[in-house]
């Protein structure tokens, strides 16, 4: 199907994601327009080995092979100069290209059966949640898709972590499953979070990876008379967080996610559609810790919630 130029969906290790050949034009063009994703948002290229860095790439620095050594095949996908092997289809024009390697097996047989790079965002409508599972790509795209593989429900359930090697020092464009400490380790120095800017990247957009419901972040000690407010005002309540408080209102919907962080990850899109499939008006969450893999499921809860609808309005400061 990839060689006749149509578009798959497939699993990785992070989410879904749908694939075409990178190298036709016409398989990406119908990428963005099924997703109804503006063209100048570009895509990540999946490639099966890091050997096939250099053909991908103009430059390949000593630190991204040291990273892919680390990360690869893994959730990390690197910003990299791009070679003239790579469409402007593909980067909207820029001179860059995003590269990953992922370790889910259906997606490296896919590759390795394919032999070429396969563009691939996240399987989902523009703006919308991520798709955990097969059945979600269904929910979302339905018969615009070729093929669905299924290979059951994403194991790091957020998207990669992007780092950006293309210059000066290497910065981290969006948190995901390879966390900053991992990254700072093999690149001895503090790696920051760049936000703002232009924004090229739809995971740089402030309202992204968005349910229907409106999200409002509480501190958790204010769960409670939160979860009574918004009832009281005679809308459909959704609770999702790690552990529910005693004392919720009974026609609050409680969508528990986990204990452990990676369990939240893994479990967070997934909730947030039941979120919507409950057919709730609002959902509270509480923000994560913000180190390890809590810094990528803070960040995906924040972009959620949307610019200015960021904390219920108990007194907590706006999260930018
Ligand atoms: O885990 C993932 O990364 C998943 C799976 C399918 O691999 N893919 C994914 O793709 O999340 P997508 O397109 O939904 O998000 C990729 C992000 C976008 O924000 C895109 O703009 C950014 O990566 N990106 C891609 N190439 C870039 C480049 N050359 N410079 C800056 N950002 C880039
Ligand atoms: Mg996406």
């Amino acid at each position: 199907m990839l060689r006749a130029g149509g578009v798959v969906a497939f699993p990785t290790e992070t989410v879904y994601g749908l694939g075409a050949d990178a190298e036709n034009d016409a398989a990406v063009a119908r990428i963005f327009a099924i997703k109804g994703r503006p063209p100048t948002h570009p895509l990540i290229v999946h490639l099966g080995d890091a050997d096939e860095l250099a053909r991908w790439c103009s430059t390949v620095p000593p630190l991204a092979r040291q990273l892919a050594c680390r990360f690869w095949p893994g959730p990390l996908t690197m910003i990299l100069p791009r070679s003239s092997r790579v469409p402007n289809a593909v980067t909207g024009g820029l001179a860059t290209v995003g590269v990953r390697v992922p370790s889910h097996p259906v997606a490296q047989g896919l590759l390795r059966a394919f032999g070429g790079g396969i563009a691939a965002p996240s399987a989902n409508r523009f703006g919308a949640v991520s798709p955990t599972t097969a059945a979600h790509v269904r929910d979302d795209l339905g018969c615009a898709v070729d093929v669905i593989l299924d290979g059951g429900p994403c194991q790091v359930g957020l998207e990669s972590t992007i780092v950006d090697l293309s210059s000066g020092r290497p910065a981290i464009l969006r948190p995901g499953g390879v966390t900053r400490e991992q990254l700072e380790e093999v690149v001895g120095q503090p790696v920051h979070v760049r936000g703002g800017g232009a924004v090229r990247s739809p995971g740089q957009l402030e309202q992204h990876y968005a349910p229907r419901a409106r999200v409002v972040m509480c501190r958790g000690e204010d769960l409670v008379a939160e979860a009574h407010r918004f009832i009281a005002s005679g809308v459909r309540v959704a609770v999702c967080t790690g552990e529910v408080p005693a004392g919720l209102p009974p026609r609050v919907e409680c969508i528990p996610l986990a204990t452990s962080i990676i369990d939240v990850a893994r479990k967070l899109y997934a909730a947030l559609r039941e979120v919507d499939h409950r057919e709730c008006d609002v959902v509270l969450v509480t923000l994560p810790v913000e180190s390890g893999v809590g810094l990528a499921v803070a960040d995906r809860l924040r972009r959620a919630a949307g610019a200015g609808a960021s904390w219920s309005d108990t007194g907590m400061e706006q999260g930018t």
